[in-house]
């Protein structure tokens, strides 16, 4: 065993989560930017999880490890607003930030779901209605805004790779994008996860669990609703899928009507742009959409990424003329 393990397990049995017998940390995700372990206790399965210092992505994108304090503090936060939402953190552990939350069983990751044709417009809705619960939860929230002081941490992971980095390669958009990037750092309006995609969301009985808040940060609601959004418009792509687009049109309505911290008109121009970045993004930024290879599925995106970014339009429109194959 490294030594790595045993120091969590030892941390477990300190926190009182394990007995002395024997413990067994069970891998759980190839993740790119943490250990994640699953481990059976008395009281059931747990998750363990430990932030790395170096993403195992590109070389010098590194991410401070007090993300992992960030995603137990929106955990729990987002659990006070429906206790659906999010698992139960059971503990913090003392070394790396690492934290032990509740394992839920038999819940699929919702990307799985979509991939294998099992698409739920009522989930995407569900999905909707739970990130702008989070949102109207925390608007304008002084307390909220002091528990999330990580600008630093979203611009690396959020505004630089995805908005900036594209800008430096696309001298037509660069000033769309740079005003973009300059607008989302200084919008403080609510509560934003940072990584609403159907790889962090499990589906469960009782509906969408919401996982993976490294990126929290005080900051614009309407990233989540892009970012969670942009994921089902290029999978609309990558699978020729009609009801992958119905379901973005169902999460974008049920997100609606949960906004009541301004005029929903704002939201929905600011996350129209925002998605239309984030499309560009998974084509030409640092972080590809790793599904999407087809030089065609990259070309129908980047066309429509790059007009709607010169000509913004607001998320549900954009969302209703979205094409999934190009004449
Ligand atoms: N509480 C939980 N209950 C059940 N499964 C979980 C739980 N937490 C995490 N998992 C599983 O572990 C996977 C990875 O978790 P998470 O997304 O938090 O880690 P990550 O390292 O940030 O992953 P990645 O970088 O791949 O997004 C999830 O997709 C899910 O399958
Ligand atoms: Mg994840």
């Amino acid at each position: 065993m490294e030594q790595a393990d045993a120091d969590i397990i030892a941390e477990l049995r300190g926190a009182g989560l394990i007995g002395e017998g024997d413990v067994v940390l069970e891998p759980l995700t190839g993740g790119v930017s943490c250990d994640v372990w699953k481990v059976e206790t008395p009281t059931g399965p747990i998750v363990v999880k430990r932030p790395l210092a170096q993403l195992r992505v590109a070389a010098e994108w590194l991410a401070p490890v007090e993300r992992g304090t960030s995603e137990v503090r929106w955990l729990r936060r987002a659990r006070g607003v429906d206790a659906r939402l999010a698992p139960e953190v059971l503990a913090e552990l003392p070394t790396g930030h690492a934290f032990a939350m509740r394992f839920l069983p038999g819940c699929p990751v919702w990307k799985d779901e979509l991939v294998a044709g099992r698409v739920d417009a009522g989930f995407a809705a569900a999905v909707g209605s739970g990130i702008a619960a989070v949102h109207a939860a925390t608007a304008h929230n002084d307390a909220d805004r002091d528990a999330f002081p990580n600008d630093d941490m979203f611009r690396a992971l959020r505004i630089d790779p995805f908005l900036l980095y594209v800008a430096e390669n696309d001298a037509e958009l660069a000033p769309h994008l740079r005003a973009l990037a300059g607008d989302l750092a200084g919008r403080k309006i609510a509560l934003v996860h940072g990584d609403v995609s159907p790889k962090n969301i499990l589906v469960s009985a009782e509906g969408p669990v919401i996982l993976d808040a490294e990126c929290a940060v005080y900051g614009d609601p309407a990233f989540d609703l892009a970012f969670c959004t942009t994921h089902l418009l290029l999978k609309a792509v990558w699978l020729d899928d009609a009801r992958l687009t119905e379901a973005a049109t169902a999460l974008v309505a049920a997100y609606r009507a949960g906004i009541d911290w301004e005029d929903p008109a704002d939201l929905l121009l600011r996350a129209g742009q925002l998605t239309a970045a984030l499309l560009l993004a998974r084509v030409e930024g640092k972080s590809p959409a790793p599904y999407l290879t087809d030089p065609e599925h990259q070309r129908i995106v980047r066309e429509q990424a790059r007009a709607l970014i010169a000509a913004p339009s607001p998320i549900d429109a954009l969302v209703t003329h979205w094409k999934r194959i190009v004449a």
